[in-house]
């Protein structure tokens, strides 16, 4: 396997800043098409770092020069080009790198067939270890500076990528797979193991540098009631750790989950019977919610991973965009690798766009009429995301007191980017063209906490 290898630079004594056509949400644009309240754009703009990587300023080059002596400050010229804050994935299973795009099957025989085999690889350390640099590497190449993160039911797989993350100064949040039935016996764990592992996990990791810990029990295929009390006595126990689980993706595993608790009200309620639903919590899919599951999620304030790429691939469904929005639900957008198609969230907020035009009906409700605006997107990506996670103090804006995790876009990048841009009058038509036409290609540099991260890939 190649072995990425990633670093930050080492920063001067001056302090930065960086100019260029700076962007991002400042609240959550619904559906208006220019929702002028909710979001900053300085065409030229400049953002003033920290020594410490945190952001001390942000406005028009002609305010900031006004009230700051920049004199003493290194100031990176990226003018022509966009400074974002670094997109938030919210849903991923770093060990599925190796198996994105295999062909032809839905969820259960999906996982069967590729994903729990190769997950089986992470009994051993070296192959969790390689495999985080690649998947952390592809990460920020991507312009995706955190992401929630599944690992395997190895805790060795979880002490290898926040191992790896805190090298980066990334800020990940993870969790050890729990899975206790109806799954490959050397991929299963017990409700007591899978409970002191977790633990074990969150005592060593959980607020160390800037790394969170998500209990992670698979999905309620995949755990036994034994092991989803387990998992509430540890969501209990931490009053800021994280929660983690599918929910609702594929018709025939909601049938499946009906067989295995026959008495539940709902596939959602079952999570709920057992206390794993709050503040915090992330549900992942959701494609097959009912009004009442998504009522449940709205009151008990938790939030639900769209995974776009991942429905498309495994032919799951349409995610009900409209019903989320109405329903009020915190939302966010997660690439699901590796049943998601790519790592970049364009490419996320491309097929996103996709499934919501899909359910357009001009006929009925005005609801039905709504279209997923370029603002709600990268809204969905940036402090939509960090909404949802409870982490919008510190990152998904470029707001002053922010932790400095932000990107540089090339609007240019591509021949057709070029092209498309020169047609693309408003800031609206030039998000939307971003969005839909740019990949990794587009991000030009990445800062983690304020100092530029660097590729190198060799083959050692
Ligand atoms: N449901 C339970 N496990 C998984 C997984 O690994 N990928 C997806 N897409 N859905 C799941
Ligand atoms: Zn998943």
């Amino acid at each position: 396997m190649q072995n990425p290898k990633s670093a930050l630079e080492i920063t001067g004594d001056k302090p930065k800043a960086v100019r260029g056509a700076i962007f991002f949400l400042t609240n959550d644009p619904g559906s208006e098409s220019d929702p002028l309240s909710c979001y900053q754009f300085y065409d030229d703009g400049i953002l003033v770092l920290q020594n410490d990587g945190h952001i001390l300023d942000v406005g028009s080059t002609i305010q900031i020069r006004a009230k700051h002596h920049l004199e003493s400050h290194e100031i990176i010229d990226f003018s022509g080009k966009f400074i974002l804050p670094g997109f938030i994935d919210t849903h991923t299973h770093y060990a599925q790198s190796e198996i994105i795009a295999t062909y032809g099957e839905q969820l259960v025989q999906w996982l069967e067939h590729y994903a729990y085999p190769v997950e089986s690889q992470f009994a051993d350390n070296a192959h969790a270890q390689l495999a985080s640099r690649f998947f952390l590497n592809e990460l920020l190449r991507n312009g995706t500076t955190t992401a929630l993160v599944f690992g395997t039911v190895h805790k060795a797989s979880i002490d290898a990528l926040f191992a790896e993350s805190e090298k980066l100064n990334m800020r990940i949040i993870g969790g050890k797979v729990m899975m206790d039935r109806n799954a490959p016996v050397d991929l299963l764990d017990t409700p007591e193991t899978a409970y002191t592992d977790s633990k074990t996990l969150i005592e060593a990791w959980h607020n160390k540098g800037r790394i969170q810990y998500a209990i992670t029990p698979r999905f309620a295929v995949t755990s036994s009631p034994e092991q989803l009390v387990a998992a509430a006595k540890l969501y209990e126990e931490y009053d800021d750790v994280f929660l983690q689980t599918h929910v609702a993706e594929n018709l025939n595993e909601v049938a499946l989950v009906k067989q295995l608790f026959p008495k539940a009200e709902s596939y959602l309620h079952i999570y709920d019977n057992f206390g794993l639903i709050g503040p915090r919590t992330v549900y992942v899919h959701g494609v097959h919610l009912t009004d009442d599951e998504f009522d449940l999620l709205a009151r008990k304030n938790a939030a639900l991973s769209f995974c776009p790429t991942s429905n498309l691939f495994l032919g799951s469904g349409l995610f009900n965009f409209r019903k989320a929005e109405h329903h009020k639900i915190q939302l966010s957008l997660g690439t699901d690798i590796g049943a998601g198609t790519s790592y970049s969230m364009f490419q996320t907020m491309n097929e996103a766009y996709k499934v919501v035009q899909l359910q357009k009906t001009y006929a009925e409700s005005p609801e039905n009429k709504i279209t997923l605006t370029p603002y709600k997107a990268f809204y969905l990506a940036t402090l939509g995301a960090a909404r949802a996670l409870n982490i919008d103090k510190k990152l998904g804006s470029l707001a002053p007191g922010m932790e400095g995790d932000f990107i540089v876009l090339n609007p240019e990048a591509t021949p057709l980017l070029r092209f498309r841009m020169q047609n693309a009058r408003s800031l609206a038509d030039r998000l939307f063209t971003i969005m839909m036409l740019a990949d990794d290609r587009a991000v030009y540099a990445v800062y983690v906490m304020g100092r530029r991260w660097t590729e190198k890939t060799t083959n050692d």
